[in-house]
């Protein structure tokens, strides 16, 4: 990557999340001028990288409307609920936030003039899946409220995009994982849900056991297989997309994912093996709405984009995630 750009102006929406941040940690060592808008309900205000940092909630039509006013190149969005189990028990809090409040904030946008969009979708907008890999043909059947909430967002743009010809990369992330390898930023959910996080509390001592969920699926080892990226990778893939659309080309989606599956069970031993440390695992029910097995066909970004994942396996990326742990 070079530093094509240079000086360009970039909002981040959701800067003070876990992939939010290390986006803008990378578009910050390309020069771009970032400014971070976060309400920080989930967000960390020690996460964000940039000096021009907004509190605020991305459905505030006076505050979005002021900040589009000073003028934007282009539009990141992070910012949503992402817990799929909250969702099933509260939607409309999800609808409200992740669909709502993302039509106004592109309302906005548009009226000022900033037409390109990139959006943090995800792998639960397929569902379970008919094949695996998973490419972008694969249907869009999502089996709760999380995943439909990133749907609807992905067919507003569609719309609002034939409407008002603006440009839009919408990337679908698999399991993010890792932390920057300076572990000066990483993740930090509160609560934790991510399987990754709550082995290295276990690994640390801080949390007496692993709950394993689901021993019984149809897979080698019985547990669910998931495809791990590296943040980094995923904060890579967002500088690509946002070039391309600069470059004009047309609106895209991707999928984010390394194409390689881990299950539950290799993902304790891989921790165990990094760690040094033992991890007491208790094996549980299966959780309610788990595919067996998720991995990505990320062919079309390779391709099209020329993204390559730096960590391709899951040892490097668990090491990261571990200096981040021991850090905080
Ligand atoms: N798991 C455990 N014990 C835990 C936590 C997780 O066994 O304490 C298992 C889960 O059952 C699952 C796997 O570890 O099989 C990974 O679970 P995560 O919660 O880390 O991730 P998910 O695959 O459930 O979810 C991720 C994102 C979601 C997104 C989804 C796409 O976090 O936002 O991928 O399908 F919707």
């Amino acid at each position: 990557m070079g530093r094509r750009l240079e000086k360009l102006r970039v909002l981040v929406v959701g800067g003070a999340g876990y992939i939010g941040s290390h986006t803008v940690k990378l578009l910050r060592s390309q020069g771009a001028r970032v400014t971070v808008l976060d309400d920080l309900s989930t967000g960390r205000r020690f996460l964000v990288q940039s000096d021009d940092f907004v509190e605020g909630d991305l459905g505030d039509r006076r505050l979005t409307d002021r900040l589009f006013s000073s003028g934007f190149d282009a539009v990141m969005h992070f910012a949503a609920f992402s817990i799929v189990g909250e969702s099933v028990q509260l939607p409309l809090k999800y609808y409200h936030n992740n669909v709502g409040k993302t039509a106004s904030l592109l309302e906005s946008m548009l009226g000022h003039d900033v037409e390109r969009f990139i959006f943090s979708s995800t792998a639960a907008v397929y569902g379970e899946p008919e094949e695996v890999p998973i490419t972008e043909e694969h249907p869009r059947r999502p089996k709760n409220p999380y995943g439909r909430s990133k749907l609807m967002v992905e067919q507003m743009l569609v719309d609002a995009s034939d409407a008002h010809g603006m440009q839009y990369a919408v990337l679908r992330y698999f399991n993010a994982a890792g932390a920057d390898p300076s572990a000066s930023i990483g993740e930090s959910h509160e609560p934790e849900t991510h399987l990754i996080p709550i082995v290295l509390q276990a690994a640390a001592g801080k949390r007496e056991a692993v709950k394993l969920y689901g021993t019984d699926y149809p897979t080698a080892d019985g547990t669910c297989i998931r495809d791990y990226i590296h943040v980094n990778d995923l904060a890579a893939a967002h500088i690509l997309a946002l070039e391309s659309l600069l470059d004009g080309n047309d609106s895209c989606a991707y999928n984010l994912g390394c194409g390689q599956g881990y299950s539950v069970r290799q993902v304790i031993e891989t921790a165990k093996a990094v760690t040094g440390k033992d991890i007491t695992v208790v094996e549980e029910q299966r959780r309610k709405g788990d595919p067996a097995v998720l991995v990505a066909s990320s062919d079309k970004i390779r391709k099209e984009l020329g993204w390559s994942p730096d960590y391709d396996d899951l040892e490097a990326i668990i090491e990261t995630a571990w200096k981040w742990h021991n850090r905080r």
